[in-house]
């Protein structure tokens, strides 16, 4: 695809409003045969300095859920819905989510995952392209199409909620746990997924 090398987009300047407040493009970042795909927002500050999505704290609430389920996040592929930092850490807007849809519709298709999880409201509602109320649904695996396959989506609250809500960390710490029993993690079952 243009501006594509694989599932890394090398330039894009079609938002010029993320172009302005963007230090750099940040990419997905994990294996690409990964089982899991974890999809975000956009980078934040701290994204944007690294050049890696989900460093900061959401990172941080991230990877200890991930970790107390048996996740290796180094075997887990991350991305985002938008790949610049919006000013301010606004939310992407309609028409710079549909400009970067392409990208994560190509990395999707390349990394074919067994399992996407949503984390938060704007990308679970990208994907699934309906309005969805993501602490009712959380837990959920939905299938959608995306691009030319049907894919399996786990609905998931955004792990910065944890940080301003206690009650959704036992919704997150629930999705994840889903997550890990659905991909076969931790050395338990073999996967799930086929029963869906
Ligand atoms: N929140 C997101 O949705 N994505 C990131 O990369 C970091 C925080």
């Amino acid at each position: 695809m243009e501006n594509m090398d694989g599932p890394r987009v090398t330039e894009c300047e079609r938002c010029p409003a993320l172009v302005e407040s963007r230090s750099r493009i940040v990419n997905g970042t994990g294996p690409e045969d990964a089982a899991l795909l974890i999809v975000g927002e956009a980078p934040g500050e701290r994204e944007d300095a690294e050049g890696e999505p989900f460093v900061g704290r959401s990172g941080a609430q991230l990877d200890e859920k991930l970790r107390d389920h048996g996740i290796d996040r180094e075997a887990v592929r991350i991305t985002n819905c938008v790949r610049c930092r919006p000013p301010e850490n606004r939310d992407p807007s309609k028409k710079e989510l549909e400009n970067c849809r392409g990208y994560l519709e190509r990395e999707i298709e390349l990394i074919d995952p067994d399992l996407i999880m949503t984390v938060g409201k704007v990308p679970t509602e990208h994907l699934l392209e309906r309005d969805v109320a993501v602490t009712k649904e959380a837990g959920d695996v939905v299938e959608h199409r995306i691009g030319d396959a049907p894919r399996k989506i786990l609905v998931s609250v955004h792990p910065a909620a944890m940080l301003y809500d206690r009650s959704q960390e036992e919704t997150f710490d629930a999705t994840v746990e889903e997550a890990a029993a659905l991909i076969g993690a931790g050395g338990g079952d073999q996967s799930r997924l086929d029963s869906f």
